[in-house]
């Protein structure tokens, strides 16, 4: 109930802190703001309406999706100029199509001229085009034409020349800056992302073809470079909440993660010098692989303590070094994991209990599915 303290919750229980959401999402649009440069932010973290609210300073436009559940669920709650950065699934072109007849601005992306002729074969209604995102790997090595080949830029002009379809952007994410520790491994991997994502936007010039550029991910917007005021738009997302491995990463510190998932201890287990609590990987998720020093997650406030193992319902907690003094632990003690992975962790839970300073202000229900 709104005005509990959160030791009222049942657990497991994901906790949102507001201010820090806020505090976070300011940051994001005001680093953009400074760069000149738009800020797209991604939904996939929260998927949430609220936190969307947040993020697009209540605009309700300018957004990245990684699935048509939430392309769907922001549409119907008024949002527009949506971008579905998903290599379009062939299964999927039929309700793309739906939603680019329906918004002024539906957006979707490719990187395979198969794809191309799937758009081709289903012409808009109403004289409507289709809008359409070039994806390139600039190194990240998941989707997208790779930047050098030369299909890309005779992708680029066939989607350009495309009827019924308009070249709207090139769409690079550096996920590689998740495998970076420390700013300057960050911005070095942003400075390339960005270096090679403008070189592909300077032979498609040449090409006599122009339109927007995108790069992102949040350890490269939460620390830019210079360079990448000369792009249209960055799309990071999970800096809203943040998490143990945005920290990892030098993303942010501990305190800068807004989200946690309180547990309880229901056993103890003196013959293993462990306790149980009631967060297994139904609650957490298994991201991360336990490889943290303090095991799944950061145990707030307990720095000896590691959560070595998860079942769906039940997490072991081991000491790191020593024995385990069960008495400043009972039964019923209430905890609080930093998780690893904040977008993982968010995705296990149908309601994210939000809170200001503790006592309890509401609840998001974020949407679900593909
Ligand atoms: C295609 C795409 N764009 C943007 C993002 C947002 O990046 P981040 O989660 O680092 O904020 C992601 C995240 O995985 C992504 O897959």
């Amino acid at each position: 109930m709104e005005g509990d303290p959160l030791s009222a919750l049942c657990t497991p229980a994901l906790v949102v802190d507001l201010k820090k959401v806020k505090k976070n999402a300011h940051e994001m649009i005001e680093r953009c703001q400074k760069l000149g440069v738009q800020l797209r932010p991604h939904m996939k973290t929260h998927k949430t309406l609220e936190c969307a609210d947040i993020m697009t300073g209540g605009s309700r436009r300018c957004i990245v999706v990684s699935t048509l559940a939430e392309a769907t669920f922001y549409a119907d709650h008024g949002y527009d100029d949506i971008l579905y950065a998903y290599s379009i699934p062939f299964d999927k072109v039929e309700k793309c199509a739906s939603l680019s007849e329906r918004l002024d601005l539906f957006q979707v992306l490719l990187d395979h001229p198969d794809a191309l002729e799937q758009l081709k074969k289903r012409p808009l209604r109403d004289g409507r085009q289709w809008n359409v995102w070039l994806k390139l790997d600039c190194g990240n090595g998941r989707a997208g034409v790779l930047h050098s080949d030369d299909g890309a830029l005779r992708l680029a002009k066939a989607m350009a020349e495309a009827r019924g379809v308009e070249l709207k952007g090139v769409y690079a994410h550096c996920g590689n800056t998740y495998g970076c520790r420390g700013v300057t491994e960050i911005q070095e991997v942003a400075q390339e992302t960005t270096r090679l994502t403008l070189q592909f936007m300077e032979k498609l010039k040449l090409a006599g073809i122009t339109c927007k550029s995108s790069i992102g991910s949040t350890p490269s917007c939460s620390h830019p470079v210079k360079d990448m005021e000369k792009l249209s738009e960055v799309h990071p997302g999970n800096y809203v909440f943040y998490d143990v491995q945005q920290s990892t990463i030098g993303s942010c510190t501990l305190k800068d993660v807004a989200v946690k998932v309180l547990t309880r201890i229901i056993g103890h287990s003196p013959h293993r010098n462990q306790f149980l609590v009631d967060c297994g990987w139904s609650a957490l998720s298994l991201d991360g692989a336990g490889k943290l020093p303090t095991g799944y997650a950061v145990i707030e406030g307990h720095p000896n303590l590691k959560l070595l193992s998860m079942t769906q319902e039940h997490g072991r907690v081991e000491p790191i070094s020593g024995q385990l003094d069960y008495d400043k632990y009972p039964l019923g003690t209430l905890l609080t994991l930093i998780p690893y992975h904040a977008c993982a962790t968010a995705a296990m839970h149908p309601i994210y209990h939000v809170h200001s300073e503790g006592s309890l202000v509401g609840g998001w229900t974020p949407t679900r599915g593909w």
